[in-house]
């Protein structure tokens, strides 16, 4: 068993993790949040999403909450459905832009109301936009790429033929979502596989939500077939409100413990990190956060484990 020697955590709670909820934090309070999560040692926080305010009013102060938090040493993205939103992004100041289409053609109507092909050429303009300002970067998240919510399982040779249509396009990061959690270990190894084998120059990260319990496997998975870039949501909040029985992604708590145990890197201080869960929790009203990490409490010192 391999495992990288550090990962990248991409932070996704201030957007994946806020969407969903039945409250709209203040953009003070996604500020101070966004802050505490920075100084836990996350360095790549996707901050917002700059959608549409009627689809996802949780988020409708996308440019506020960029402002707000330009001077944190942090890589700030922004996910955005369309090129609306990538020009949003960009004159917020945004430079690391996450274009979301989804494999599964019901899911992308359902999520930004296209077809997989418009939202493609969507995704053409994006990249044409970006190659015009200097250091925007855009990477293609694939939503459903492990089973929809609405057409059930995804075939592995759709998934590889929408990376390589993103691919194609000039796209060098991508990120297989697990939507709604119909992943499992060995399934998220024959997807990475399959892809990997078609386009290995490519930066693979993954997307994973825990709605089976099974994210925490499917995250060590993934990394143990080699990829070093995942997405998480402090106290492990998230869902896609446009993804009927959506629930939380991965913990970053529990990501963090899982990779940190294991002698993976992560750069993100545990005890710092759950100073941000606990004002999340303490802002939002009648929330309990589902991480397990995070409910237990900050983990004792390990011992020696052998001499
Ligand atoms: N940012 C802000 N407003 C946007 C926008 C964007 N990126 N894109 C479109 N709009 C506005 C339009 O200006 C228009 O406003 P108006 O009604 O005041 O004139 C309205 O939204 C409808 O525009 P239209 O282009 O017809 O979009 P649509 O109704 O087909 O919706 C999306 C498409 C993509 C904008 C919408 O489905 C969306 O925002 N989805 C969000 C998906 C999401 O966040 N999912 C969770 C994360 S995966
Ligand atoms: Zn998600």
């Amino acid at each position: 068993m391999s495992l990288p020697a550090s990962v990248t955590v991409v932070e996704v709670g201030p957007r994946d993790g806020l969407q969903n909820l039945g409250q709209v934090l203040s953009t003070a309070d996604k500020v101070g949040y966004i802050g505490l999560l920075a100084a836990s040692g996350l360095t790549a926080i996707e901050v917002t999403s700059f959608v549409s305010p009627k689809a996802v009013p949780q988020l409708a102060d996308a440019a506020e909450t960029v402002a707000g938090i330009r001077s944190l040493p942090i890589t700030p993205i922004a996910l955005i459905p369309n090129l609306k939103g990538a020009k949003s992004a960009v004159a917020a100041g945004v430079r690391a832009l996450n274009f979301v289409i989804s494999v599964s053609a019901s899911h992308n109507r359902s999520n930004v109301n296209r077809t997989r092909e418009e939202s493609l050429a969507e995704l053409a303009e994006i990249v044409d936009l970006a190659g015009k300002v200097p250091g925007v970067r855009v990477r293609a998240s694939l939503a459903t790429a492990f089973g929809c919510p609405f057409e059930g399982p995804v075939p592995i040779a759709a998934v590889v033929r929408w990376v390589g249509a993103v691919a194609r396009l000039g796209i060098t990061e991508v990120t297989l979502a697990d939507s709604v959690g119909f992943g499992n270990p060995e399934l998220v190894r024959q997807v990475l596989l399959a892809c990997r084998e078609r386009f290995p120059g490519l930066i693979y990260g993954v997307h994973l939500h825990d709605t089976r319990g099974l994210g925490i496997a499917n995250a060590l998975m993934a990394m143990q077939c080699g990829v070093t870039v995942l997405d998480a949501a402090a106290g492990g909040l998230g869902g896609c409100p446009f993804a009927p029985g959506a629930t939380g992604n991965i913990a970053t708590e529990d990501l963090v413990f899982l990779c940190e145990e294991m002698g993976v890197k992560t750069g993100v201080d545990l005890t710092r990190l759950f100073e941000a869960s606990r004002f999340l929790q303490s802002t939002l009203s009648g929330v309990s956060l589902p991480s397990r990490v995070f409910q237990a409490g900050p983990p004792k010192p390990r011992g020696p484990i052998s001499g």
